[in-house]
């Protein structure tokens, strides 16, 4: 191997000072904690910092902070966070949704429900309620408006949630009569979402971290593994913009990996990763 490849396959060190920097300012602009983290930090980026003609995390960190383009930025959350997702995770959700949440807004609203995954990754969870929307509605769908706000801070993600084509491997724990009814099969074996679902869904740049700015509250909002990289302050302080969001009666879907502290928050708790907002009497 020449001395060429060999240094740009070398990783560059971080310091203890550019990692503390770096784990502060990603910290206090997404909530993200990193501080584990070192060794995936220059794992992943050590090639990028040499793309960009630097040698250093300390001229990446001022490339960063000094990007308003935001472009800078995504490229690097594309690279630290994992947006590992597939159909049918954590089906219970879904099942939830169609027997008992479902039945129960149907009652209780006018005809819309506002809905958001948040933390969305390639969509797979939003065209997943999309699915089960249309099997609770079937022929009366058309007379309600249930349109499904899809976020991700990472725009990478966010085109392949447009593009909405997958592997097969992402279907595989679906219910195969789902994934006959709301697939294509596209030349090369990969899968794309129908277009009467893709339709349904909205996608959108946004930072959970940020302040929330939608006009109307929430019926149901799926926020599921992404809390995993939050500390537990950033957690509540998030949880409380959710409760703020929500309708009466709205229901707010975690990871089941994920823990809510009963105590600290006003949802009432409904079962394992479920959790409602209560109507107000
Ligand atoms: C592991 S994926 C989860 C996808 C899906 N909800 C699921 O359960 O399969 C986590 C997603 O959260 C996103 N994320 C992390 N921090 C975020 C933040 N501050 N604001 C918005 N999205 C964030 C990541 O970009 C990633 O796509």
């Amino acid at each position: 191997m020449s001395a060429d490849i060999l240094q740009s396959h070398s990783l560059i060190k971080i310091t203890d000072e550019e990692f503390k920097n770096l784990v502060d300012f990603v910290y206090r602009k997404y909530g993200i904690n990193l501080s584990r983290k070192r060794q995936l930090i220059e794992g992943r980026l050590s090639h990028t910092i040499r793309e960009r003609g630097l040698n250093s995390f300390k001229q990446y960190l001022d490339l960063l902070t000094k990007d308003n383009s935001g472009e800078e930025m995504h490229n690097f959350l594309n690279r630290i966070t994992t947006n590992h997702s597939y159909f049918a995770r954590e089906m219970e959700h879904f099942d939830f949704l169609l027997r008992q949440a479902l039945p129960y807004l149907e009652k209780n609203r006018p005809r819309d429900l506002r809905i958001w995954s948040a933390g969305c990754s390639a969509g797979q969870e939003a065209y997943n309620i999309a699915m089960v929307l249309d099997q609770y509605f079937g022929a009366r769908k058309s007379q309600w408006d249930t349109r499904i706000l899809a976020t991700d801070i990472s725009m990478n993600v966010l085109s392949k949630g447009q593009a909405a084509i997958y592997p097969e491997d992402n279907l595989k724990d679906l219910p195969p009569q789902w994934k006959e009814k709301y697939f294509t099969r596209l030349t090369g074996g990969s899968y794309q979402v129908i277009e009467r679902l893709r339709k349904e869904v909205i996608f959108k740049v946004f930072n959970l971290m940020d302040t929330f700015t939608h006009k109307k509250p929430f019926d149901i909002i799926f926020c599921r593994n992404v809390m995993i990289y939050f500390d537990s302050e950033t957690t509540s302080r998030l949880i409380n913009k959710f409760y703020q969001a929500t309708s009466e009666g709205g229901y707010l879907f975690i990871g089941h990996s994920e823990v809510l502290d009963k105590e600290a928050t006003q949802y009432q708790f409904i079962r394992p990763a479920i959790y409602q907002k209560n109507q107000r009497r």
